[in-house]
């Protein structure tokens, strides 16, 4: 009877497994397949908006080709993060280019990306002015740190976190702080802010696929969801994990934690 259970918990364990691998390739399927209409859609109404003449067109039909363009803009923009989810659920540890990794430069690089694409930094045209101050970064580790990680894949996990950190902050002057530091001889990554804070009862939450947090404190924010479990994805194949601290209305700290022995140490014994 005991066997029995062990062979039926087993196999609802393979059934699960199967079916999240089957998830993952209809959601890399789908997303491909969305690929061609939509450089259709952009392609087209970008080329009628760079030729046509205002005169030529009604207010209501150029902001409507405006709105058109920039909501595929936004699509492809997911469905390339879909893609990449896909692809990254797909890897296995052994798949990994892991090397040892300049902290300092990752943050550094990472950190520009983000700040560039942050879209509440505008400035007016007519008066010059800047509607939002540009969030203030600070990076504090040694010049030579490095972490044995596949680059590529730690440099998307900073990112996803600190995107979130911009974007899931609501206050005038934005702060973030990224650090390194070692905790039981482990290596540590971590990304402050003091944005909105998270809630203890969605901390555990915010990993699972497509969960996002809608609350009159956050707002409709766009995003799929995806960012954490695609960190928590990239952790998991490093051997390591991801932990949160956060304050609600006050600021979050997530941080990277890799395995104590890496490879790094290995070879210097
Ligand atoms: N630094 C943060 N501060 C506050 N909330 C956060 C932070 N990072 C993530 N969250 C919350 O966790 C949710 C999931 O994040 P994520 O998986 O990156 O998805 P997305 O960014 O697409 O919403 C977000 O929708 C947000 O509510
Ligand atoms: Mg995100």
């Amino acid at each position: 009877m005991e066997e029995k259970n062990k062979q039926a918990q087993h196999t609802t364990l393979g059934d699960n497994s199967l079916a999240k691998d089957a998830a993952t390739r209809v959601l890399s399927l789908v997303s491909h397949k969305l690929k061609t209409p939509l450089s259709i859609i952009n392609g087209y109404s970008e080329a009628i908006l760079s030729t046509v003449k205002p005169k030529e067109m009604s207010n209501f039909n150029i902001k409507a080709l405006e709105d058109i363009n920039k909501q595929g803009e936004k699509l492809s923009v997911l469905v390339d993060k879909l893609i990449r989810f896909a692809n990254i659920s797909d890897l296995l540890p052994e798949d990994l280019e892991k090397k040892n990794v300049n902290v300092k430069k990752i943050f550094s690089e990472v950190s520009s990306k983000c700040i560039l694409r942050d879209d509440s930094i505008t400035v007016n045209s007519s008066d010059n002015t800047i509607r939002r101050k540009a969030p203030t970064i600070e990076i504090k580790c040694e010049n030579d740190t490095t972490v044995h990680a596949d680059g590529t894949l730690l440099a998307i996990a900073i990112e996803e976190l600190v995107d979130n950190a911009i974007r899931f902050n609501n206050n005038a002057s934005k702060k973030l702080r990224l650090f390194y530091y070692q905790d039981h001889e482990k290596d540590v990554l971590a990304v402050a802010d003091n944005g909105v804070g998270i809630r203890e009862e969605h901390i555990t939450k915010i990993f699972h696929k497509f969960y996002q947090i809608d609350d009159f404190f956050t707002g409709q924010i766009e995003g799929w969801g995806l960012g954490l479990a695609l960190v928590k994805r990239i952790m998991n194949l490093h051997g390591g994990n991801i932990t949160v601290r956060s304050q609600y209305g006050v600021g979050t700290i997530i941080s990277l934690v890799f395995p104590k022995i890496n490879d790094k140490k290995l070879k210097s014994i």
